[in-house]
């Protein structure tokens, strides 16, 4: 199944990297230095006008590219143990949770590392730990995330991962 149609419009398409690229630096960058916060920020604002996009006026079904149903996970999860698993044209169900999971865990990096620069909190150990402890999850997410683009490329025979750059799957 090879789409010569537009999957992810432009909007979507630049709001993923609005978030992912610095999301992406800022597990290199030091927390105290301002690159990290603002682009931390940077990443909070791409994720905001990613969900007005999402809740724009028109017809559209709202989160349509998202499979959320618990019964289609379960249902994914053993198509692909037994290897009849067809390739999705939105997010196959699992990544949808995963990209759910990856916009709630921006939010909360934001809010504790803005939570980490109020004098109520200021040195506050568990905020830090609590910030890296999340940073440490959305690793995991992106490694899931990447891990699940690669897999479906070559499962499926097709340019999954460029997806984002193209707008075609
Ligand atoms: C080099 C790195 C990356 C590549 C090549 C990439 C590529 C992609 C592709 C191709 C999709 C669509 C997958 C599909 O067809 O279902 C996607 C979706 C998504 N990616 Fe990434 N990604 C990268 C890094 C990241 C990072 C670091 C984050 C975390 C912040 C991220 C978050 C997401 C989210 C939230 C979606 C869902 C997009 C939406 O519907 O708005 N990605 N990515
Ligand atoms: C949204 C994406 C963000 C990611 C992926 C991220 C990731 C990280 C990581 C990996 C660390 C090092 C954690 C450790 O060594 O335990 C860190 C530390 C830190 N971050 Fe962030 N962060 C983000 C957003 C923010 C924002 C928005 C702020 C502030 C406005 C912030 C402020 C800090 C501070 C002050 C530290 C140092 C904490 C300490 O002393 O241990 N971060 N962050």
């Amino acid at each position: 199944m090879k789409s010569k149609n537009i999957v992810w419009d432009i909007q979507t398409r630049v709001f993923h990297w609005v978030i992912a690229l610095p999301v992406l630096l800022n597990f290199f960058l030091d927390g105290e230095e301002n690159p990290h916060k603002w682009l931390g920020y940077v990443a909070l604002i791409g994720l905001s006008l990613r969900l007005m996009w999402e809740f724009r006026p028109g017809p559209q079904k709202r989160f349509s590219a998202f499979m959320l149903n618990w019964r289609e996970v379960k249902n994914y999860i053993l198509e692909l143990i037994h290897n009849e698993a067809k390739p999705t044209l939105a997010h196959n169900p699992m990544a949808s949770w995963v990209y759910i999971f990856i916009w709630i865990i921006v939010v909360l990096l934001g809010s504790t590392g803005f939570m980490m620069g109020l004098d109520a909190f200021w040195g506050e150990d568990w905020l830090e730990e609590l910030h890296g402890t999340l940073a440490t999850i959305m690793k995991v997410l992106v490694f899931l995330h990447l891990s699940g683009i690669i897999f479906d490329s070559f499962k499926f025979k097709r340019q999954t991962w460029l997806g984002m750059i193209t707008g075609k799957k």
